[in-house]
């Protein structure tokens, strides 16, 4: 079956580790079934994989993707990408042996993936295909981050540091979904403006003074937007933290986290009751996925390729 695949990782260039070729068909064990992919979304997971992180040779050819929607014979269905150890039955974020579609088990850029039954999610006739394809990682990813991690209650303010990524778009709409005050920075004005026109009500250059101290800070960037993070929180206020594109290790500055008794939370993915609340919001608020571009999986390096480059607007979309 036509697959985007890693068979030998560069962390130099990643994008020249992508391959997209043929692979073999998923078999499904006990308790999975085969879900027939109509569109996958690209995450920068998927760059990180090209680049071995969290892909050690061994597990080798490894198809890419976290995120699908599809079919199961013939009834929609969208994948919630976090598979858990066998008997796990707390949290499943929490679980120390959990995967991610693509980690352990082939990926989603492929006619077929084989998943645990457990994780299908029926999809709603509201949804498309595509815009039900973004929601697995980033979007669900946000919703965590904003309701069960961040302590907001509506009325109060967030900064999302970045404007235009998949995971800090949908943060943006979601939390103004949610009742909050939306501040977001971006390194760009037509991001900027893009964030606005999404919900956002203010946006800043990446590191601007900002008129008053926010709640909450959503942090995907890492060392490129920490010390500012830090500096806009109010005493007693939230950094929520779920990546580290620009880099995973910013000076910590100790004495502002605990004069200023900041929380530092770390975030990661949801679970599959999230995943259903997280379609409850969008259904009553009508809020969607930006998605900046549908492309055929044969054309998927040229996602890859907006997405290492940063020229792109929300979600890259692959039809298969
Ligand atoms: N823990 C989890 O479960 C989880 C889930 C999803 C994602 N993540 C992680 O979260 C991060 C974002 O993922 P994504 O898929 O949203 O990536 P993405 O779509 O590529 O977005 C990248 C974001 O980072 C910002 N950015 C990158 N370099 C920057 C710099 N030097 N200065 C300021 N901003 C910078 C961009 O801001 P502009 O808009 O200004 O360009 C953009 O908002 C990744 O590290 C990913 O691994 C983790």
């Amino acid at each position: 079956m036509l697959s985007a695949y890693v068979t030998a990782a560069d962390p130099e260039q990643p994008l020249a580790a992508l391959r997209i070729g043929e692979r073999p068909e998923p078999d499904a064990p006990d308790d999975w079934a085969v879900v027939e992919v109509e569109a996958a979304a690209l995450n920068r997971h998927d760059l990180w994989s090209l680049a071995g992180v969290g892909l050690p040779p061994e597990r080798m050819p490894m198809i890419l993707g976290t995120d699908a929607s599809g079919t199961v014979d013939g009834r929609p269905v969208i994948v919630h990408a976090v598979i858990t150890s066998p008997g796990w039955s707390r949290d499943v974020t929490l679980d120390p042996k959990k995967s991610l579609l693509s980690e352990l088990h082939q990926g989603t850029m492929a006619q077929f993936v084989a998943v645990p039954r457990g994780n299908l999610i029926e999809r709603p006739s509201w949804l498309s295909a595509e815009q039900a394809a973004c929601l697995p990682t980033a979007w669900l990813t946000a919703y965590r981050m904003l309701t069960h991690d961040s302590g907001l209650s509506p009325g109060d303010t967030v900064l999302i540091q970045g404007a235009s990524g998949g995971v800090a778009s949908a943060a943006t709409v979601l939390a103004s979904a949610l009742g909050f005050r939306v501040w977001v920075t971006g390194r760009s004005e037509a991001k900027l403006s893009a964030a606005l026109d999404r919900g956002a009500a203010a946006a800043f250059e990446s590191g601007a003074r900002l008129p008053e101290r926010v709640d909450a800070v959503i942090e995907t960037v890492g060392e490129a937007t920490w010390a500012h993070s830090l500096r806009c929180l109010r005493p007693g206020g939230t950094i929520v933290c779920s990546g580290a594109t620009s880099g995973p290790n910013p000076p910590a500055e100790l004495n502002r986290v605990f004069f200023q008794q900041l929380r530092v939370i770390g975030s990661t993915m949801g679970t599959i009751d999230e995943f259903r609340a997280l379609l409850d919001l969008m259904e009553r608020s009508g809020v969607r996925p930006t998605i900046d571009r549908v492309l055929d999986l044969p054309d998927a390096a040229e996602g890859f390729r907006a997405m290492a480059e940063g020229t792109l607007d929300g979600k890259i979309v692959i039809r298969v």
